[in-house]
């Protein structure tokens, strides 16, 4: 088996070498099906196309990069697992845990074959918490046969202006790395991202696949945004629990704790963590991504302070001519 799988490893390298190749956000990309990705991640993506095995109960947390994943990843665990952890309990797993490392990514190098040649994802206990980053479009033919069946999915949404800000400054700390200069400054990332060149972007496009799926197939598909859940988190994390299947009760409602869940998962508690603090989260290619960088300043409409509003505007005008018609308001 292990011949066979690297044969396919082989295939899909020499497929990704073919592909268009664009440099930017201090790294490059790939254009695979439309969407600009990071070549080891197209590589996990295809991996998944022929290794990935769906179970009736996998819980599916999708997002756009610096839509606020990280957030996602700690309230949807906590509210999961919360007859198991109890919160206020000191042994609660996001206390010694980053919520990246609690809920992994489906696409990324470490969950493929590791040395025993299990695939990681193969040995997580049920229900697993998967998370990714790919469009729907991208799913691996089997998980969208079973997200038809018996799928939830949850997809997170954020205000494009305040996540293209979040993604400049998560790009720069890489450019600090490989000492790369004055490109990639504010004026030219957002050239890129209007010309749907951002990591897993055109950004719109994918907000787009999961907004008409979720409004075809609202039981399947649950469609968040960071603002909303900012302004009523209580309300939204309710809702998250019932849709995925693990509704509060009047008691715990009485007692409170959909407003504990959020307390635990908000950014002053989660940035304030020493597991979240210090140390690397994980090493791609030359770049180092430190437990912090998943933590900034977590806030609604930051872009202000880095952007003028003729910059703004940009955004705004891009967004609202491709999203036109769509329902969908960002
Ligand atoms: P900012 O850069 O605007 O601060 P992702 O997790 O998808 O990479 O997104 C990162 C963004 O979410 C960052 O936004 C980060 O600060 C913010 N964030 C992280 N944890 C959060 C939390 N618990 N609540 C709200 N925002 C959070």
């Amino acid at each position: 088996e292990s011949q066979e799988q690297e044969d396919t490893s082989s295939i899909i390298t020499a497929l990704v070498s073919k592909l268009p190749t664009r440099q930017g956000w201090s790294q490059s990309y790939v254009l695979y099906n439309s969407y600009w990705i990071n070549p080891l991640f197209v590589h996990g993506i295809l991996h998944l196309h022929t290794t990935f095995k769906p179970r009736h109960d996998d819980i599916i947390l999708a997002s756009n990069p610096k839509c606020g994943t990280t957030w996602m990843k700690a309230l949807a665990f906590t509210i999961i697992n919360r007859s198991r952890y109890e919160l206020g309990n000191n042994d609660h797993p996001l206390l010694s845990r980053h919520p990246q490392e609690l809920v992994p990514f489906m696409e990324t190098p470490t969950c493929h074959t590791n040395g025993d040649g299990l695939n990681y994802l193969e040995v997580l206990p049920s229900p697993r918490l998967l998370t990714t980053h790919m469009p729907l479009s991208l799913f691996p033919p089997q998980l969208s046969s079973s997200i038809a069946a018996n799928g939830r999915v949850v997809y997170m949404c954020r205000e494009p202006k305040d996540a293209f800000v979040s993604r400049w400054h998560f790009a720069s700390k890489f450019r600090r790395c490989s000492g790369e200069h004055s490109t990639n400054d504010l004026e030219s990332a957002l050239d890129m991202f209007i010309q749907g060149f951002s990591p897993y972007g055109p950004f719109w496009d994918h907000c787009l696949e999961y907004w008409r799926q979720s409004i075809s197939s609202p039981d399947k598909i649950l469609f968040l945004k960071y603002e909303d859940i900012m302004s009523e988190p209580v309300k939204h994390i309710v809702r998250l629990a019932t849709f995925l299947g693990v509704p509060f009760s009047v008691k715990e409602e009485e007692d409170g704790v959909p407003k504990e869940v959020v307390r635990l998962c908000s950014f002053e508690s989660l940035s304030g963590m020493c597991v979240n603090q210090l140390g690397e989260f994980v090493r791609l290619q030359d770049k180092v991504i430190d437990k912090s960088d998943f933590f900034r300043k977590g806030v609604v409409g930051d872009w202000v302070n880095h952007m003028s509003e003729e910059m703004g505007r940009k955004i705004d005008r891009v967004m609202e001519e491709k999203l036109k018609g769509s329902g969908l308001v960002l």
